[in-house]
């Protein structure tokens, strides 16, 4: 069985390499049939000297909102325009497919929504999106609650074991962000409780290496990993495999247990709506309890591993730049802090709570415009398709062959200077002002009209010029969770701390993979605030 299973993967290398080089030989091909386009020429000290994105933004005010970006011989259509992304995103969606993203990421999450072939994630989207409904939202707010209260009082107990006498320690809040959204994913989405706030284990050691090879996949433009027999040679690839099968025992066990403990009168909970005498309100406990013990266990665990992805570092990005800009925007990280003391007083966070707090959203969505969670998204056409020329480019639209690689850069759109006031500055308030501009894809930001309902701004009310979410049939279905997620954790951190960096923003540096993430963490410094409402202490550099 083992020799049998070894050739199954070697057939499946094999297969991929095939694949590999006839993407490569399409790109090319295509690449010749993208003449009508603007051109960069890349060199490949772009790729390396300093994060793509930065090129791609510079590019993109040389050459235009649609241009072809040439790297020798391979070459990819870069869009920084609204019209041209909700074309690709929303109105043809399905003449396009994740490319060379679904490549990387299949190894990882298999047939889970993000990489899987279209019938797939048709019939999984219809099951899991529902899972994130209104009260599904309503009871992860006391999660994330909980797991925010565990971090704040981790770093209460670490003042408290400060000797010195100005009372302050010193945090990489990035790693701690890190941490905490990994728990909440855990518990919200599975019922399992990495606690790596306050703990190490080897699971979570796992899930940061399989985060970790992820993003080395993201920026390696060689798949040498589909070559046969690297899986069992190259050290980094058979960590690679250990650390997935810890992950994947892990999460088995856990579906394994959702299916035992199947209970009806759960059953009649969920399906009445009434969370609040559930004691699992995970997504897991949804899907198996709604779908019947007849789920596919496979299915089920690749699913449950693209959350666990896709939902961890993502936010615990945007907290940690939501804190990088707020530090260094005193007044704004005061008024942020004011609005949470009257909103909150000495009460827990609700949903209720969280619909007054508008500042504080609006800083998580102005966090989210500046620094996008991931910079790009990636799209191959499956067939010809006729882009539109967009608010700037040619009328008559740009043609483009099948096998097309796209990416959409999410960070030249949040930073356009054509659609945004100020587009580098952190303006948390701009949302609040729609602008009535004619012709351009309005950043409206904050049209309820547009949206009903809606508590963040989103592609809707933006017309597609702010779209941290993607949009579409493709867009995050964890988007509200994310957003609530990191709501309550920022203000639950500011009700209690003062923050400030540690050094000057410039020794902050950015690199990026799959998210955009410090060189070497977000270190800051933290005081406790007096008390909630009363006089603040002031700051004291040490
Ligand atoms: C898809 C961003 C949090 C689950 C996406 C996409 C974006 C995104 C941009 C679309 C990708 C594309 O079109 O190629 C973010 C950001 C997050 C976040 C910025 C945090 C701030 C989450 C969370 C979960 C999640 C918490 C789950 C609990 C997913 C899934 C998809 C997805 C499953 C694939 C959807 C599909 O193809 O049907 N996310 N995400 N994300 N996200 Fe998120």
């Amino acid at each position: 069985r083992c020799q049998s299973s070894s050739m199954e993967k070697s057939k499946t290398s094999k297969k991929n390499l095939l694949d590999n080089a006839s993407n490569l030989l399409t790109n090319l091909l295509s690449g010749g049939r993208l003449g009508s386009l603007p051109t960069a020429e890349g060199a490949v000290s772009d790729l390396f000297g300093r994060p793509l994105f930065f090129s791609l933004y510079d590019w993109f005010l040389e050459h235009g909102s649609v241009y072809k970006l040439a790297f020798g011989p391979k070459s990819f259509v870069v869009v920084s325009d609204p019209i041209v992304a909700r074309h690709v995103l929303r109105e043809n969606a399905f003449s396009y497919d994740k490319g060379v993203l679904a490549e990387i990421l299949e190894p990882i999450m298999g047939k889970g929504l993000i990489p899987a072939d279209l019938g797939t994630w048709k019939q999984r989207r219809k099951v899991i999106a529902p899972g994130f409904h209104s009260l599904f939202l309503e009871a992860m707010v006391k999660v994330f609650t909980d797991c925010s209260e565990r971090s704040i009082s981790k770093f209460e107990k670490l003042l408290e074991s400060e000797n010195s006498e100005i009372e302050e320690i010193q945090l990489d809040l990035e790693a701690e962000f890190s941490n905490l959204a990994l728990d909440i994913i855990g518990l919200g989405i599975f019922n399992y409780d990495f606690g790596s706030v306050t703990k190490e284990s080897p699971v979570i050691k796992a899930v940061y290496g399989t985060l970790f090879e992820a993003e080395h996949r993201s920026t390696f433009y060689i798949p040498y990993w589909n070559l046969p027999f690297v899986r069992w040679i190259v050290p980094r690839q058979i960590k690679f495999h250990n650390d997935l099968k810890i992950i994947n025992d892990c999460l088995d066990g856990l579906i394994k247990n959702a299916k035992e403990t199947r209970q009806e009168d759960d059953v009649e909970k969920l399906q009445q709506r009434d969370y609040s005498s559930l004691k699992d309100v995970s997504l897991l406990r949804f899907l198996v309890d709604m779908r019947g013990v007849d789920v596919d266990d496979r299915q089920l665990r690749d699913d449950l591993m693209t959350m666990l992805i896709a939902g961890h570092e993502t936010t615990a990005a945007v907290l940690t730049w939501s804190v990088f800009l707020l530090a260094q925007n005193p007044s704004k990280m005061k008024k942020a802090q004011m609005e949470v003391d009257s909103v909150l007083g000495g009460k827990k966070i609700t949903l209720e709570c969280l619909k007054k707090m508008e500042y504080l959203r609006l800083i998580i969505v102005e966090a989210l415009r500046l620094y996008p969670q991931p910079p790009l998204l990636i799209r191959r056409a499956l067939k010809e398709d006729k882009l539109p020329g967009g608010y700037m480019g040619n009328e008559d639209g740009y043609s483009i062959p099948a096998g097309t690689d796209i990416f959409i850069s999410v960070y030249n759109l949040h930073r356009s200077p054509y659609f945004w006031d100020k587009p580098d500055e952190f303006e948390p308030e701009r949302f609040l002002t729609p602008k009535a501009n004619e012709g351009i894809a309005g950043w409206a930001g904050y049209d309820p009209s547009r949206s009903p309902g809606a508590m963040y701004p989103n592609e809707i009310t933006s017309d597609f010029a702010f779209i941290p979410f993607g949009g579409g049939p493709r867009k995050c279905v964890g988007d509200q969770f994310a957003l609530l997620e990191s709501t309550v954790a920022l203000a639950l951190l500011l009700q209690k701390f003062d923050v400030q960096l540690r050094g000057s923003p410039d020794e902050v540096q950015l690199i990026t993979g799959a998210t955009i993430h410090t060189k070497s963490g977000l270190w800051c410094k933290l005081r406790r605030r007096a008390s909630v409402g009363a006089k603040q202490n002031q700051l004291v550099e040490v």
